[in-house]
């Protein structure tokens, strides 16, 4: 029996090593990969100014901890929070929206937070019961107390705001949930709830962010003015971080003692995330977003007349592909793993793509094309 715990269903492919959009299993099989380790290695696995950023810190110093100041982690704040705005460094992406959270309470001395069906915010207490998965619940109890379920995308979820209300959490475009996007309206219509009842809007952009959908936030395509956002994920191509930034005036709640993490703007991390903010540029998120156009036009074209797709949505290098009951994304997804593509699923039977950012339209040409042979030869055998 294996000594590691039992909490992952594993496909049967060892990663050996990875360049550009590609990874090598230890057979030498080579993938597409159209993961990014779960939206984190935005910029691939041979970014050369990553490496050598992260390999000149490893040769001065690793870690030394928050008792004394560092420029470097002062410099990723500068990068990572816009102008009115403060960050607070942590190791994931849970533990940003626990950070998230706390500050909440802090600042509004308010108990209740709303949150969404589908909204996935991790899985300590905290996080779990503003995750709207009841089945991902269960045998936990108790969670954190005083939160509020409401439904993504419906208007009568405004009347679960009022003044005890310490914070709204959700993500623009959900995630795991299915990679359904908010609706404008709706979006903004929650923030003026907010905003009339004293509420903080807290925006999760663990796996939005970071340029994934074409804008450094997705939440800019929203217009929206997030009290706190969180990320983490793709802010460090694949070393653990995350982070909590929040509006100056919200920030100054935490004071030394209030909040902190042994390994939070660990240098190495930093390192790597100096060098990802960098690469953010306007320019590369506009080609993002040249390519999310031509990857979704691309799907609508070989993909939208077949009998096992549902519908397709998302924004820039975020997409999901909803299945039909009759073609279970998980056969798809093995499917794509024996023709080399490597892939995700969603809540719902959906296929979650999040390649890395650099991928090019011929891999993206390559990969419809193969989508669309495994969802015809799955539905055929289950069909
Ligand atoms: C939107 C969102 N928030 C939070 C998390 C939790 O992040 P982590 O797994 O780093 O704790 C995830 C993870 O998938 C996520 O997608």
């Amino acid at each position: 029996m294996s000594k590691l715990m039992n909490t992952y269903t594993q496909f049967p492919i060892e990663i050996d090593h990875g360049h550009d959009f590609h990874l090598v299993d230890t057979k030498g099989k080579t993938y597409v990969d159209l993961t990014s380790g779960i939206g984190v290695c935005n910029l691939g696995y041979s970014n050369k100014a990553i490496f050598e950023a992260v390999t000149a810190q490893l040769n001065k110093i690793w870690h030394t901890s928050n008792l004394y100041p560092n420029s470097i982690v002062t410099k990723v704040a500068e990068e990572l929070a816009p102008d009115g705005y403060q960050a607070f460094f942590c190791n994931s992406g849970a533990e940003a929206n626990e950070a998230a959270i706390k500050l909440a309470h802090k600042a509004t001395k308010k108990e209740t937070i709303v949150a969404f069906d589908n909204g996935f915010h991790g899985r300590t207490t905290g996080t779990l019961a503003v995750t709207g998965y009841p089945h991902i619940h269960s045998g936990f109890d108790p969670l954190m107390p005083a939160v509020k379920m409401a439904t993504y995308n419906d208007p009568a979820a405004l009347d679960e705001i009022d003044e005890n209300t310490a914070a709204v959490i959700l993500e623009a475009i959900q995630g795991e949930g299915g990679v359904n996007v908010g609706d404008r309206e709706w979006l903004q219509s929650i923030q003026a709830k907010c905003q009339d009842t004293g509420t903080l809007l807290i925006v999760d952009e663990v796996q939005a962010g970071m340029g994934r959908t074409g804008y450094k936030f997705a939440f800019e395509q929203f217009d929206l003015v997030p009290d706190i956002i969180t990320v983490a994920k793709g802010l460090a191509n694949g070393l653990p971080v995350g982070a909590m930034v929040a509006k100056d005036e919200v920030a100054a709640n935490f004071k030394p003692g209030d909040h902190g993490t042994t390994f939070g703007g660990n240098l190495i991390v930093m390192s790597a995330a100096d060098q990802v903010l960098q690469q953010l540029t306007p320019e590369f998120l506009q080609s993002v977003r040249e390519k999310g156009a031509y990857l979704m036009k691309t799907l609508h074209e070989y993909l939208f007349d077949l009998p096992g797709i549902k519908s397709i949505s998302g924004e820039g290098l975020m997409v999901g592909i909803h299945l039909d009951d009759s073609t279970p994304v998980n056969d798809v997804i093995t499917a794509l793993q024996d023709e080399g593509f490597l892939t995700l699923s969603a809540r719902g039977n959906t296929l979650r793509l999040l390649p890395p950012l650099i991928i090019d339209e011929s891999s993206l040409q390559a990969a419809v094309n193969a989508i669309a042979s495994a969802v015809d030869q799955v539905e055929e055998m289950e069909g």
